[in-house]
């Protein structure tokens, strides 16, 4: 059984992210999808709202589930009997910092890292922007599943709310 950790924060996870974490269902037995729950960190979403939404997202997937960790990747690797970090790289402007890591957790763990280029449909996608984009009232409903959409309408709504 080779297995995959495809770890990222998924504030909110976006289609881009679903490509990636399809394509790497094909290339190992089974993807854990990794949550990073950094608690120092400000997020839109809860961990359990992130891990709620990629559940829904990853259900077509039968050897794909979701997972989250505090603390370091490589640690959590190491408990689950994970072969390979699965990451996506958009564009060059990724790679300096994705190598970086890729180098520091293979210093940390017996661990390689596997990049994976994203779609060219979803190259300039970022949950980041997604936010931004949906914050000032822009259409993202092509850039995130349905139930995303709504749970990210709703959020910006009851923030507006309360200011
Ligand atoms: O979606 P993101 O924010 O790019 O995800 C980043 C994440 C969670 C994958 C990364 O920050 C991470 O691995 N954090 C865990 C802490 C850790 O292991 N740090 C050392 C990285 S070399």
């Amino acid at each position: 059984m080779r297995r995959a950790a495809c770890p990222g924060s998924f504030d909110p996870v976006t289609n881009g992210h679903i490509d990636i974490i399809a394509r790497a269902a094909t290339l190992f037995d089974e993807v854990v999808v990794a949550v990073g729950v950094n608690q120092a960190k400000k997020r839109l979403f809860t961990p359990e709202e992130r891990i709620g939404m990629l559940t829904e997202s990853c259900a077509g997937f039968s050897n794909v589930r979701i997972d989250s960790f505090d603390g370091l990747l490589t640690d959590f690797c190491r408990q689950q009997d994970v072969v390979a970090i699965v990451k996506g790289l958009r564009a060059v402007s990724d790679f300096d910092y994705e190598l970086q890591m890729a180098q520091m957790n293979s210093s940390l763990a017996d661990i390689e890292t596997v990049f994976v280029p994203t779609s060219p449909e979803y190259s300039f996608l970022a949950s980041s922007l997604v936010k931004e984009v949906a914050m000032f009232g822009g259409d993202v409903s092509s850039l995130v599943p349905d139930h995303v959409l709504r749970a990210l309408t709703d959020r910006l709504a009851a923030r507006r709310s309360d200011v």
